[in-house]
């Protein structure tokens, strides 16, 4: 077989189901458009929910594609052999094509034929969906592994808490599984262990979800009207169970940061010590790059995308302080890790010089709250009557501070005193539990938010697009949309305020436009000939060679997957509430209509 490399792996996946029938897709942006309801693409899934609910795609039924994903919900978990918050979805799909017997048996050929991965299939296991009142226990699937060659003793029946995948969101598109895993060869942890135990002996590899049913906001589950296939295996546990490597992190993916690590902190990464923050620092640094490296920009801030971001880049410098590095070296990890990446996702490097000064921007600003908290650590040592710091005073400093726990106590052991841990650690459980609940009301609503209001302000956004581009100049583009039921909010290059007029006349036009009652169109057509019919839209890494078109009369032409109004006579009352500067060169507008 050829080197194994990531390259490899990539190119060997879309190869194969190339061969199935499959159109390759490019990954999808990080950062979900139009969909307020999540703040991050964190499965291959999210950019097809449109599709799995049964929209037409433009580039078939059978698609395959290596998306790129971000879950902060295994942030804790990060430093262990397995979990990464930036990952890559190697992920086929049939909408409504192929089903459960053809899913098994590519995977299957996939992973043990000697053309392709050539995996010992004695190492391999396999879970199936156990059933319950509304699914059947799967016994198409459970026959279709054992028609294939594989003994019993490799499937396990589990319930719903294993085998079953989605909605994403509170509702959409899910349904029951079969997983894969790879068992590692380590001991058994007990009699009873199995791939539903998590000690680490079977890692799972792939996921194939066979999504025939929507969940709707009142719980319920309805079969959708087509039958798909979602299969999800994340790239870098595949390349590690593929090396028998110790983890994610002794594999090429991470090897250059590793090593740059190594050299500036004069430290080992396998020193015990030290290994969970190098494995942090590598985690997070490639995270934080694809994320400023997004074709949807999005900077270190206080909200929403922006803030997970700011908490990803502190918690590195946290972690670089543990393994002895003070001084600056964000700007040059990013460097290795554009490069390292770069051939496959072109985009970093385009943004190169972006990613280097935002992440020296936010390096340089939060060494400085290090210093201010090593002030407010004192303040509060001097104001002591008794030799313990309190828990909130050193939640206090965590918080608001970024200062970690372990810094404190040291710096507490200096001066002879202690920290009450057991304090820290209840204000911490009190803080986690309402940001989980904060984030859990980003994801309410799910990502099936197709409703009318939705789909009538979605509309509005072509139409104020190419307003402004008539009143402002044409270079004005697209640079974000985020859309709920209630507004649209719209940012563009554009390099200074809009004056009153301006806002007017703009208001002016969407509003004379709606009221044209201008027949909206979608066809579907090559990337060239949209570009020739001059539509507007991301050209690039968008939905590959066959495009969707949206045309409002002969007024707006853009490249989009939907969904739209049919007439503009379904939106009325357009109003711009404000405008405002979002970040340099590009505006924000927010804008109403009437319900
Ligand atoms: N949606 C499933 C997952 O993310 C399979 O792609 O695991």
């Amino acid at each position: 077989m050829e080197k194994l490399t990531s390259n490899f792996i990539r190119n060997k996946y879309l190869e194969f189901f190339k061969e199935k029938g499959h159109t390759i897709i490019p990954s999808a942006s990080l950062i979900p458009e139009n969909d307020p309801t999540v703040l991050f693409t964190t499965a291959g899934m999210h950019p097809l929910v449109p599709y799995l609910l049964g929209e037409k795609h433009p580039q078939g039924t059978r698609l395959v594609d290596v998306q790129k994903c971000l879950r902060t919900a295994d942030i804790e978990s990060i430093g262990d052999a397995t979990h990464c918050t930036f990952l890559e979805m190697l992920g086929n799909w049939s909408l409504g094509d192929y089903f459960k017997d053809e899913s098994i048996e590519w995977s299957y050929e996939f992973l043990t034929s000697p053309k392709w991965l050539n995996i010992d299939p004695k190492r391999i296991y396999y879970t199936v969906f156990e059933g319950d009142d509304v699914c059947p226990k799967d016994m198409i699937s459970y026959n279709k592994w054992l028609e294939l060659g594989v003994s019993k003793d490799h499937i396990y029946f589990l319930p719903k808490e294993n085998n079953w995948w989605g909605p994403a969101g509170e509702t959409g598109p899910c349904g029951p599984d079969t997983e894969i895993f790879y068992d590692t060869l380590k001991p058994k942890c007990s009699e009873n262990c199995s791939p539903a135990c998590d000690c680490g002996k079977y890692v799972e590899i792939w996921n194939n979800v066979f999504m025939e049913y929507n969940k709707l906001v009142d719980g319920s589950l309805v079969q959708l009207k087509q039958k798909n296939v979602d299969t999800g295996m994340g790239l870098e546990r595949l390349f590690s169970t593929l090396l028998d490597a110790k983890s994610v992190y002794d594999t090429e993916l991470f090897k250059n940061t590793i090593n740059k690590l190594e050299e500036l902190s004069n430290k080992n990464h396998t020193d015990k010590q030290y290994e969970k923050s190098f494995r942090i620092i590598a985690d997070h640094i490639r995270t934080a790059v694809f994320v400023l490296g997004d074709e949807r920009s999005v900077v270190p801030s206080n909200t929403d995308q922006g803030y997970v971001l700011r908490r990803i880049i502190r918690r590195m410098i946290r972690h670089l302080k543990n393994i002895g590095i003070t001084e600056n070296v964000l700007p040059e990890l990013a460097i290795i890790v554009i490069n390292d990446y770069c051939d496959w996702y072109p985009e970093l490097k385009k943004k190169q010089e972006f990613i280097v000064s935002e992440l020296n921007k936010e390096e340089m600003t939060f060494n400085r709250t290090i210093t201010q908290g090593i002030r407010e650590f004192n303040k509060q040592v001097e104001k002591l009557t008794n030799t313990t710091i309190p828990g909130e005073v050193a939640f206090k400093l965590f918080d608001t501070f970024g200062f970690p726990i372990e810094f404190t106590t040291e710096m507490a052991a200096e001066k002879g005193i202690t920290v009450d841990l057991e304090g820290y650690k209840k204000c911490y459980l009190e803080h986690q539990e309402k940001s989980r609940k904060g984030a859990e009301q980003k994801f309410k609503g799910g990502l099936s938010d197709n409703s009318v209001e939705t789909t009538r302000l979605h509309t509005t956004t072509h139409i104020l697009h190419e307003c402004l581009r008539k009143v402002l100049g044409t270079d004005v583009a697209q640079n974000g949309s985020n859309i709920t039921a209630e507004r649209l909010r719209f940012d563009f290059s554009f390099g200074r305020k809009m004056t009153a007029e301006e806002l007017k006349k703009v208001e002016e036009m969407v509003n004379e436009v709606i009221s044209s009652n201008l027949d909206v169109i979608c066809e579907e057509m090559s990337v060239e000939e949209a570009k020739e019919k001059g539509a507007i839209g991301l050209f690039e890494n968008k939905y590959g060679e066959r495009v969707k078109v949206y045309s409002i009369g002969d007024f707006s032409k853009e490249i989009c997957g939907g969904p739209h109004v049919k007439n503009t006579n379904e939106i009325r009352n357009f109003k711009i509430q404000k405008e405002e500067a979002s970040s340099a060169g590009v505006r924000r507008i927010k804008a109403t209509i009437s319900k």
